[in-house]
């Protein structure tokens, strides 16, 4: 079936958003359903449906630890929806701070639980969803940290470079199914990030004992700094634009690069040897 005869009018087409409840996931749910679409904006814990809920959008818990959450929130939307769904914006996730050398197991286990394990699941679920229906977009929301290394960010890196090892493959696979697969990689955006952050810091590492402590104090600033802690930082509807044409464009690109750091990179990483951009990034 060819994907312009099957999608549906704007006012039908269907997008389910994970991680609602602050930030980028908030402003985009907000942001499409201003524009028409039937959005379905979950969160993890139950006080921040309710507040969506209140706000008028519709919402269900979605936790993408919890297997059992996905399957629950997908029927839900699905049986809202007549069992289609245009888009997946996969976006909830948290960075896990610290050293590489003092990340515990658990700390990396949890990290790919929620930023790519969960968002493999929910795909493989909506992927048949998709394929019966002929069309649909699945948009992943990486980060320039998805493409170069920075220090103190491994664990949050390493989940973001798999989920572009499996965005890039998982395009090449579903090549003319209708499915388009777009990556969104933005660079510093203002949200609860940091906030978020800093407590999985305090959960898991123990600077003390570790030979990174005195860069971990300037880090904990960075992290506790209200408003914008780097230069270039933009705020989320930056993100949300970049959805809008993934959503709306005949032919959406495969990487959006979001924020001026993003696209420094991008052109840094093509055109420099890796010595030498493993000095700037170290600089970062
Ligand atoms: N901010 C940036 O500079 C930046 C840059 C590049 C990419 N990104 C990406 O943008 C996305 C959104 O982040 P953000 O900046 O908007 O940060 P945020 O304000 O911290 O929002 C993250 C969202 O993910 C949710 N989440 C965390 N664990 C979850 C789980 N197990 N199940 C379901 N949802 C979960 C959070 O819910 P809770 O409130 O319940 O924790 C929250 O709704 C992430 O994929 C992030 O990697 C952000």
């Amino acid at each position: 079936m060819s994907e312009s005869a099957a999608i549906p009018l704007l006012s039908e087409k269907s997008v389910l958003i994970t991680g609602c409840s602050s930030g980028i996931g908030y402003c985009v749910a907000k942001g499409l359903q201003a524009r028409g679409y039937r959005v379905f904006a979950t969160a993890r814990k139950p006080e921040d449906v309710a507040q969506l809920q209140r706000e008028g959008l519709e919402s269900c818990r979605l936790d993408l630890t919890d297997s059992a959450s996905i399957r629950l929130a997908l029927d839900w939307v699905l049986e809202k929806t007549g069992g289609t769904l245009y888009a997946l914006f996969n976006n909830g996730a948290y960075g896990q701070p610290g050293a590489v050398e003092d990340l515990p197991r658990e700390a990396l286990r949890e990290q790919f639980e929620t930023n790519l394990f969960g968002w493999h699941e929910l795909t493989t679920l909506v992927i048949p969803v998709m394929r019966r229906q002929g069309y649909g977009r699945i948009i992943q929301n990486s980060s320039v940290l998805g493409f170069v290394a920075m220090k103190y960010r491994g664990a949050y890196n390493a989940s973001k470079y798999a989920l572009e090892g499996l965005s890039d493959t998982l395009r090449l696979e579903l090549k003319g199914s209708g499915i388009h697969i777009v990556l969104v990689e933005p660079g510093p955006i203002l949200s609860r990030f940091r906030d978020n952050a800093y407590q999985q810091y305090q959960r898991h590492i123990q600077p003390c004992h570790s030979p990174h402590r005195f860069a971990y104090l300037s880090m904990e600033a960075r992290l506790q700094k209200p408003g914008p802690a780097v230069p270039f930082t933009q705020g989320p509807e930056a993100v949300l634009h970049a959805v809008l044409h993934a959503l709306e464009s005949k032919r959406p690109k495969l990487r959006y690069y979001v924020t001026f750091p993003t696209h420094l990179f991008a052109l840094l990483r093509r055109i420099l040897p890796f010595r030498w951009l493993d000095e700037i990034l170290g600089k970062v």
